[in-house]
C-alpha cells in the first residue's frame, strides 16, 4: 500500500507519535509512507508531499509539535484565497486534491484532527477517497472517543502551573485568575483545577455569577487564608454574558476565545478589593514532550489506523473506549462535541470539595 498521512487543525503533544506508529507500522509491513506537508496543502501543491522513512520518523516519539507541519485554515472546501482586490474568498479544492491523491497513486489518506479536520475528512471520503481519521485534541472535546491525546499531556502542564502560582499567591495574599485552553469544553480547567487544589473553577458548562466567586473569596478570608487560584477556562462565561473573543480569526479560521481571565480579575479586585494577577496558560499547554499516556495512546492510533487500512476500513476512525482501541465510522463520529457532563464525579468531587464552580 501507499499511504499518506496529514495532520490537520492545531497541533497536539502526540502528533509525532501517532505519525511514528504509523509510518514503523507501515514499513513492517512492506508499505510505502508519505506526509502531506502543512495539512492538506501538499495534497494541493502548496506544500510538499514527503516520503517517510525509518531515518524520518526516528527519536520523535517524544517530540511535541509534527514534523509534517500544521494548519487551522487548510480546508480544501473552503480554501481562503487573497484577491487582487485584497479581500478574502474561499475556493473549493477539493476536486483538485482528490485528483493529486488519485495520480500520486495513493492507497489511503490518514488524517489527524479534531473535529473540523475530520469532517473534511468523512467529505473527501464521500468523494470517494480512501481515508482513515484519528481523532486529537488537547480539549478532548471529541465525541466519539473517551479521550483526545494532548489532553493529559495540557492537563499536566496546567496543574504544574497551578502548583507554582500557590505559593506566589499565598506570599503576595493576590487572588491568581489562571486561564486555560479548552474551546467551548471544560474538561482541562476542571482536571486541572481539581489535581492542582484550585478554589474556584469555572468552565463553559457552568455559567457563572461573579457573586458567587467573590463570596469563594471573601470566606476564604474571613478564615484566615487570604489567596485564592481560580481557574477559568477560555470559553467560560458570566451567566449574564456570553464568551470572551480575543479576534475573529484568520481568514479560513475560527474565532479564538481569550481574554476571560482579566474579566473576572477586574470583577474580583473591583467587589472584593482584593488584589489580583491574571496568567493566561494559553499555547504552553500545547506545546513540547507528550505525557507518557499521551505518547501511548497516539503511537496505538497510529499503528490502529494502519490495520485498519490494511483491513480496507475506509471511512473509518480509531478511538478509544473503555481501554481499547476500536474504529467506528467517521460520519457517526463527527459533529458530537463533548463537553463537561453536569453529573460527572468529577463536577460531584470538586462540589464536595468545596471548590467554587461559580453557580453556588
Ligand atoms: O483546539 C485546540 C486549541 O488549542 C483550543 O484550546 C484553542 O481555543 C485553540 O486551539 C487555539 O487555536 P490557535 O492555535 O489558532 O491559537
Amino acid at each position: 500500500m501507499k499511504i499518506v498521512i496529514a495532520t490537520g487543525g492545531g497541533d497536539a503533544p502526540g502528533l509525532n507519535a501517532v505519525i511514528k506508529g504509523a509510518v514503523s507500522s507501515g514499513l513492517t509491513k512492506g508499505f510505502q509512507m508519505y506526509g502531506s506537508r502543512r495539512g492538506f496543502g501538499g495534497l494541493l501543491g502548496d506544500a510538499r508531499i514527503i516520503r517517510l522513512k525509518s531515518k524520518n520518523v526516528r527519536g520523535i516519539i517524544h517530540q511535541g509539535g509534527t514534523i509534517l507541519g500544521t494548519t487551522n485554515r487548510g480546508n480544501p472546501f473552503r480554501w481562503p484565497l487573497l484577491g487582487l482586490d485584497g479581500k478574502w474568498r474561499e475556493e473549493d479544492r477539493s476536486a483538485e486534491l482528490a485528483a493529486v491523491f488519485r495520480e500520486r497513486g495513493f492507497d489511503c489518506l490518514i488524517a489527524i484532527g479534531g473535529d473540523g479536520t475530520l469532517a473534511i475528512t468523512q467529505k473527501l471520503s464521500e468523494l470517494g477517497l480512501p481515508v482513515i481519521g484519528v481523532p486529537k485534541t488537547i480539549d478532548n472535546d471529541v465525541g466519539a472517543t473517551d479521550v483526545t491525546f494532548g489532553f493529559d499531556t495540557a492537563v499536566s502542564i496546567a496543574t504544574e502551573a497551578l502548583d507554582r502560582v500557590h505559593t506566589t499567591a499565598e506570599s503576595h495574599e493576590r487572588v491568581l485568575v489562571v486561564e486555560v485552553m479548552g474551546r467551548n469544553a471544560g474538561w482541562i480547567a476542571l482536571h486541572s483545577g481539581l489535581a492542582g487544589g484550585a478554589d474556584v473553577i469555572l468552565i463553559p458548562e457552568i455559567p457563572y455569577d461573579i457573586e458567587s466567586v467573590c463570596k469563594k473569596v471573601r470566606d476564604r478570608e474571613a478564615r484566615g487564608i487570604p489567596f485564592s487560584i481560580v481557574v477559568v477556562a477560555e470559553g467560560a462565561a458570566p451567566k449574564d454574558g456570553g464568551v470572551s473573543l480575543r479576534d475573529p480569526g484568520e481568514p479560513g479560521g475560527v474565532e479564538r476565545l481569550g481574554g476571560i481571565a482579566e474579566l473576572v480579575a477586574n470583577a474580583i479586585h473591583a467587589k472584593t478589593g482584593k488584589e489580583t494577577r491574571t496568567l493566561t496558560l494559553g499555547h504552553l499547554l500545547r506545546g513540547g514532550s507528550p505525557t507518557t499516556f499521551d505518547r501511548l495512546l497516539a503511537v496505538r492510533f497510529g499503528a490502529a489506523a494502519v490495520r485498519a487500512a490494511e483491513r480496507g476500513e475506509f471511512g473509518k476512525m480509531v478511538t478509544f473506549a473503555g481501554q481499547e482501541v476500536l474504529t467506528m465510522p467517521i460520519k457517526d463520529g463527527i459533529g458530537q462535541l463533548k463537553t463537561v457532563p453536569l453529573g460527572a464525579d468529577t463536577v460531584q468531587t470538586a462540589r464536595d470539595l468545596g471548590v467554587c464552580l461559580g453557580d453556588g
